[in-house]
């Protein structure tokens, strides 16, 4: 088997951290990226205890910052001569409107945008590495979502759960956008559904709400560890190898929600996304 180099977001906890396990009992490298110095530790040190053969690397990031993330591609273009696999995992919900820098929404910025920048910074040497894959942490709720270029960051209406699936719209919309771009590069990039899984992800629900989660946690979601088998399986299974811009459930193929196919809200996504983020167009968008 080939040791890939592979980098996880959102590996300190639930279905990232899970997944990270996976790919290392694989003999896989791994690096975590994570937001919290300690969890991020406890993460490394977990899969070292686990797979003690395996090299383990850690960073710390906060999403929600961009020059955050922009520090962490510096860092992981130092450290990593190849990059297999990134699995663009990290992912939150705001229970009240919060803005960063910028006066962007921040559930927009740490589910999406953050990640869509440090893919396209990473994505040279993605290619480079050849044979190659991204795999992105979307969620089902994306077909529940609306996209209001004129209010994106919700001036008005902001509910938890609409912040949240547009994020995860996003995410989806991005997947295709990508998988045209890298048509012939030999890297493939899928987004993913991992379920409804009994993480953190449900600890900031409205009091109201969140004995009901709790309940749901217990006897209907699935555990942290089916959940991360989902990113597990596009990152290096061979079952997946060469499919492209497709989005999953679990582990099957799903028709994604018909605005994730909306050619003309991916453009205008792509547009506004690499704006917010002051990257320059990409060359061929007119055709992507
Ligand atoms: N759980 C579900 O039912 C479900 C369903 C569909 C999709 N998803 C998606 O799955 C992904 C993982 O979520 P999870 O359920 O595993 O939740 P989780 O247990 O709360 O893990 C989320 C991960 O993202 C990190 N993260 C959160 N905010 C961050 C920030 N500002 N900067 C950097 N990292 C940050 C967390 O770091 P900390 O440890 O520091 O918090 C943690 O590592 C998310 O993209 C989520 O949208 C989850």
């Amino acid at each position: 088997m080939d040791v890939r180099t592979i980098v996880v977001t959102g590996a300190s906890d639930g279905i990232g951290l899970e997944a990270a396990s996976q790919l290392a009992a694989q003999g896989h490298r791994l690096v975590l990226v994570g937001r919290s110095p300690g969890k991020v530790a406890a993460a490394a040190a977990r899969l070292v205890a686990e797979s003690p053969t395996t090299q383990v690397g850690s960073f710390v990031c906060d999403f929600s910052v961009l020059d955050d993330v922009r520090r962490l591609a510096d860092d992981l273009l130092a450290i990593c001569p190849r990059i297999d696999v990134l699995v663009s995992n990290a992912g939150t919900a705001y229970p009240s409107r919060t803005l960063v820098e910028g006066g962007l929404e921040a559930t927009f910025v740490v589910n999406h945008l953050a990640g869509f920048l440090l893919t396209e910074l990473l994505l040279d040497r993605i290619i480079a590495t050849g044979d190659a894959r991204i795999v992105i942490t979307s969620s089902v709720g994306h077909a529940h979502a609306t996209m209001n270029f004129d209010d994106l960051h919700f001036e008005r209406g902001y509910q938890t759960h609409r912040a949240y699936c547009r994020s995860k719209l996003a995410n989806v919309l991005y997947t295709r956008h990508l998988a045209r771009r890298l048509e012939g590069t030999g890297v493939t990039v899928n987004a993913v559904h991992p379920g409804a899984v009994a993480t953190s992800i449900y600890d900031g629900s409205p009091p109201l709400v969140k004995p009901i989660m709790n309940l749901a946690k217990r006897l209907v979601m699935i555990s942290p560890a089916r959940g991360g088998a989902a990113l597990t399986r596009l990152a290096t299974n061979d079952d997946v190898a060469g499919l492209s811009g497709q989005y999953f459930t679990k582990d099957r193929v799903k028709e994604p929600a018909r605005l994730a196919r909306d050619r003309h809200v991916e453009q205008r996504l792509l547009q506004v996304s690499r704006q917010a983020v002051a990257l320059p167009p990409v060359p061929d968008e007119r055709g992507c």
